[in-house]
């Protein structure tokens, strides 16, 4: 599990002291704030480290990868020049991941002035490093070398000095790992931990728009934008009926007109798209079903046919859902979350979301604001902000929320 991220000179956020950068994860956190308040850029910062553990090189995870005609990694808002904040030349993201066996922080440091390349990078275990870019091993010198180098200390197996090796400083350590005699076998199993984590992470912002085609049967995975959502719940109902059963249900909840099942038509191309069956037998295709069922239904897929244990990330869940059925994505949030043991990230503008959450989730939200004379992003776990109890015990949550509870807080 992600349990925080520290983010330093990135877009919206500061630096140093005074600065307010550090999230705290639980299995569901809702990211809370006013418009271009920094939560997005969040998101971001971890689709960044995900394109850095995808063995790409720093600047494409940046500007975007493309091979061929065929955008292969889209790159992050902003690019190389909107990357650190306004007015510095480099960030800092610093990762904490509770582990089966400990738990560990890998920090990255880079610089996009010029290349964009490593400034420092270092995974650390209780203390000691696994590896470091800046370890004392390598007797005070930086770890940038001429020529794009990057020398780095590991961790020893057994006694003796730390065996050091210069990597590319323009791709993560985390991907350039390779067996070696003297290095301890614990630096590779917690590199691999963490960048599966990243690798693994499922970021989705769902597009009604690109849910209504026919697509092909053997699609595979959902797609970011729930494009695949027709062929999923096509093999999903083939192969596990139980949890085609359980997205019925959940869909049934949320529709005005009482849904009955879903059921398909493949065409000679092996191509599908899915109907709705209402009770009396109406069939609608997902070409005219509303945008809002589509939504829910891309969330719902996702969440339950994603791997156990996965870090999902989802951008404004509660967008075109009737505010008489938000608290259906609170439960499934809450109960997938838990039942699945997923760890869920997700923004939102709903203070009726916030209402229907669980204490214990809506103290683990934070809360977004910007503050008003650096213009950086603050942020603050809901729990940590004073008179947390008058919020969480107030009859009108809902409405304290909307006329400004959290920014005030802040
Ligand atoms: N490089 C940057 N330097 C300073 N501010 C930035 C930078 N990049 C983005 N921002 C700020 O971040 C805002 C967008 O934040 P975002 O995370 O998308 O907001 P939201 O909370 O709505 O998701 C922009 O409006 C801008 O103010
Ligand atoms: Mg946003």
């Amino acid at each position: 599990m992600l349990t925080s991220i520290h983010l330093a000179d990135w877009k919206s956020f500061g630096s140093g002291e005074g600065a307010r950068n550090l999230l705290p994860f639980a299995p569901l956190t809702l990211l809370v704030g006013p418009n271009a308040s920094g939560k997005s850029n969040v998101l971001e910062a971890l689709r960044f480290l995900q394109g850095a553990a995808l063995d790409l090189p720093l600047a494409d995870v940046l500007r975007g990868r493309w091979e061929g005609q065929r955008e292969v990694w889209p790159g992050i808002r902003g690019h190389v020049v909107e990357a650190a904040r306004s007015g510095t030349r480099g960030f800092e993201l610093a990762t904490r991941w509770r582990l089966p066996s400990s738990e560990v922080t890998h920090s990255i440091r880079v610089s996009t002035d010029g290349d964009v390349s490593i400034e420092r990078e270092s995974l650390y275990e209780d203390g000691d490093y696994l590896f470091d870019t800046h370890a004392p091993a390598l007797r005070g010198q930086p770890g940038r070398v001429d020529g794009g180098g990057l020398r780095v200390a590991f961790r020893a197996a057994g006694k003796g000095n730390s065996p050091t090796t210069t990597c590319s400083a323009l791709k993560s350590v985390l991907v350039q790992l390779e067996p070696k005699e003297r290095v301890a076998p614990s630096v590779l199993e917690r590199s691999t931990d963490v960048r599966s984590g990243l690798k693994d992470a499922v970021f989705l912002d769902i597009r009604p728009s690109l849910m209504r085609d026919y697509r092909p049967t053997k699609a595979g995975q959902l797609g970011t934008s729930g494009e695949n959502v027709s062929p999923v719940l096509f093999a999903l109902k083939e192969q596990e009926p139980g949890r085609f059963e359980d997205v019925v249900d959940w869909l049934s909840e949320l529709s005005a007109p009482a849904l009955e099942t879903i059921e398909f038509d493949k065409t000679r191309l092996d191509e599908v798209m899915l109907f709705f069956v209402e009770k009396g037998g109406r069939q609608v295709s997902a070409r005219s079903a509303s945008d809002g069922t589509l939504r829910f239904l891309g969330e719902l897929v996702a969440l339950l046919t994603c791997r156990e244990g996965s870090l999902i990330v989802l951008e404004e869940p509660d967008v075109g859902l009737h505010p008489s059925r938000i608290h259906l994505l609170a439960e499934l949030l809450e109960d997938v979350a838990s039942r699945r043991r997923l760890q869920i990230l997700a923004t939102t503008h709903s203070p009726t979301l916030l209402a229907h959450l669980s204490q214990e989730a809506l103290g683990a939200a934070i809360a977004f604001g910007r503050d008003a004379d650096s213009g950086w992003t603050i942020c603050s776990r809901v729990s940590d902000l004073p008179h947390f109890s008058h919020l969480r015990d107030a009859p009108n949550l809902e409405h304290l929320v909307s006329t400004g509870w959290l920014e005030r807080a802040l």
